[in-house]
């Protein structure tokens, strides 16, 4: 009898239509997980946070993304006070503050401006990282890290913006004074306060071409780590990241021109402070 009852069980266990398919289904084996059964490539994947090792990954690639920031930032003071240095000087020649961001209307000529070509704006249009609300851990973190990131390219982008309308600012008042630094009726001209003469900023990155000194390059181009990866949150944050650095390039190669037109508009200053007043000869400084 007990040799039967063993052999009936055996069976049993081997039998699909003895084997009971609600076990599957018991607490105990829903702690491991889901259904082992089931496609992974079709629920799981897209819900599965990422790995630690592409956390890592990400955390490894980022990092140094700081460092062109910051020195894209160290390049817009440099030639913050290059502007200051241009505007302060046609100021003390006019004996008037140049107006660079008063009204609302220079505002929006200036946003009308920094479109480029293809109609779309040049300042601060970047993708957004996804939000942080319904990431899972590990790829929450390194979101965070994007916005970060996304957000000192948002203050870069401002400040870019911010010198870019001084020079406009310069050029307004030179195109506006057709009749040199004093106006058309210089004995009538009385000074609207004190503007004394700007000392010139002294740094290599300001040097225009010469025959001795070769033009500083400016440009920096990041290049981003090429990755395969097929979990959904791996993919949109590689995504952002590459999004990341086209926004670094981008900002270096805006703040290159940026340069340029200073430069140029710093000639334009200084032919405008040495006209003689009373006389016609206008300079068109906003080409
Ligand atoms: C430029 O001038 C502004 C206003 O005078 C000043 O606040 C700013 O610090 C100056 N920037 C540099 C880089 O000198
Ligand atoms: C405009 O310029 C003045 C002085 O240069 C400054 O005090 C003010 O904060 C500026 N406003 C904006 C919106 O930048
Ligand atoms: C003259 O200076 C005053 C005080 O700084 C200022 O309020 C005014 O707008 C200036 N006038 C012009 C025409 O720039
Ligand atoms: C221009 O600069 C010179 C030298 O600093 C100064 O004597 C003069 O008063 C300045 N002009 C104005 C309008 O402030
Ligand atoms: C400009 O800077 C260089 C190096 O820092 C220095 O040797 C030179 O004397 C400076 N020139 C002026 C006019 O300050």
């Amino acid at each position: 009898m007990a040799f039967l009852t063993l052999a009936v069980l055996a069976s049993a266990a081997a039998d699909p239509t003895v084997f009971d398919p609600k076990v599957l289904q018991s607490t105990q084996l829903r702690g491991l997980g889901s259904d082992p059964f089931s496609e992974p490539e079709r629920e799981n994947r897209w819900l599965k946070d990422i790995s630690t090792s592409t956390k890592n990954y990400f955390k490894k690639v980022l990092a140094p993304l700081q460092t062109p920031i910051v020195q894209e930032f160290q390049v817009l003071t440099i030639l913050e006070s290059y502007v200051n240095y241009t505007m302060d000087k046609v100021e003390n020649a006019t004996g008037y503050a140049v107006i660079w961001n008063r009204t609302h209307r220079m505002l929006m000529e200036e946003t009308e401006e920094t479109f480029d070509a293809s109609g779309r704006s040049l300042y601060g249009r970047r993708r957004r990282p996804i939000g942080e609300k319904n990431l899972p851990p590990r790829a929450r973190y390194i979101n965070k890290i994007l916005m970060y990131l996304n957000k000192e390219m948002d203050l870069l982008w401002n400040y870019n913006t911010i010198i870019d309308r001084k020079r406009w600012g310069v050029g307004n008042t030179i195109t506006s004074s057709p009749y040199g630094p004093h106006g058309e009726h210089p004995e009538r001209w009385r000074a609207n306060g004190s503007f004394p003469v700007p000392i010139a900023p002294n740094h290599t990155i300001l040097l225009q071409e010469s025959a001795d000194v070769q033009q500083t390059k400016i440009k920096l181009r990041v290049k981003a780590d090429e990755k395969k990866f097929t979990n959904k949150y791996a993919l949109q944050l590689q995504a952002d990241y590459y999004s990341l650095v086209d926004n670094i390039n981008d900002a270096s190669e805006k703040i290159s021109d940026l340069r340029n037109r200073l430069w140029k508009m710093n000639d334009f200053a200084d032919q405008f402070i040495v006209l003689p007043s009373g006389v016609w000869n206008k300079i068109d400084a906003q080409v």
